[in-house]
Order: C-alpha cells, then structure tokens, then sequence
C-alpha cells in the first residue's frame, strides 16, 4: 500500500506514514524542480534529521543534467519544449526568476537552454546578480 497526495516534506511524509500505516509514500506536486526531495525524505526517516538544502552550485548541476536527460530522451525540439516547465519549477525560489524564464523561454535549441541556464545559476552561486537577464 502506498499513501501519496500532498506529501510535501520529510515531516509530513514521516506523518503520513506513521497514520496511515502505508508501506511507502508517493510523491508528485513536491518533487517537481526538487528532487532532492527524496534524499531528504529518506534521510529523514532514517535518522530523524532534516539535511541542509542544496547548494546553489548543486541545484545548478542537477538541473543541467537533467535538461540534458530531457534533450537526449524527447529529442532537442520536443525536448526544449518540456524542459521549460522544469525551468520555472527549478528556478521559482530564486532571485530575478521572472526574468530568467523570460529569455530562456525564448532558447530554440538545447545548447541555448543549457549556457542560459548555466549562466543563471553560475551568477547566482557567485552572488552577483544575474544583471544579463534583467534587459
Ligand atoms: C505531472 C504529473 C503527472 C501525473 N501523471 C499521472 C498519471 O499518469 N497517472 C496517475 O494515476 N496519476 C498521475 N498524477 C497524479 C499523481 O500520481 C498524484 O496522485 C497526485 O499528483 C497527488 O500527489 P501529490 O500531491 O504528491 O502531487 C500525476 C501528477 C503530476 C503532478
């Protein structure tokens, strides 16, 4: 049996578990521009402890791999197209996101999406501002 709807934490995993009695809790909304959600929960359940969130530098890398999962498996058109909503899950926490899915939404090709969004994260993990978006 597994539980799933609006699992949004460790906590409320852990919580949902212990109520329902479940073999395995299920998530979707949460998981969305955050799957390290699922090493949170895991850890979580297994020591009771919250991590600290990702870094910027490694949200970045774990969202270039994933665009590029995403070219490689639907193909770089198809490919470019879904990759935009994962943009703006990833990115919606961040300073100056309005703007940035503002030009990447405009990137026709993987390798655009890809140095845009490199760019992006590389700017927020140096702490300037990601000024180049802002025109
Ligand atoms: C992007 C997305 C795709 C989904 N696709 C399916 C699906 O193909 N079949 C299905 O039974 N439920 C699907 N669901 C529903 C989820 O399995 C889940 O029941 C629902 O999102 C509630 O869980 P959540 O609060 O963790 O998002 C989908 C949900 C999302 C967000």
């Amino acid at each position: 049996m597994i539980a799933n709807g609006d699992i949004d934490s460790p906590q409320r995993a852990a919580q949902v578990l212990r109520e329902t009695g479940a073999d395995a809790v299920m998530v979707g909304r949460a998981a969305q521009g955050r799957p390290w959600i699922f090493r949170e929960i895991g850890h979580f359940l297994a020591t009771g402890e919250t991590l600290p969130a990702p870094a910027i530098g490694e949200v970045r890398d774990i969202l270039l791999d994933h665009l590029q999962a995403l070219h490689a498996f639907y193909g770089e058109e198809q490919g470019v197209r879904i990759a935009r909503k994962h943009l703006g899950w990833y990115a919606k926490d961040q300073p100056e996101n309005m703007a940035f899915r503002a030009v990447v939404n405009r990137a026709q090709t993987a390798c655009e999406q890809i140095l845009l969004t490199r760019d992006y994260f590389d700017a927020l993990q140096a702490g300037t501002q990601p000024a180049l978006y802002a025109a």
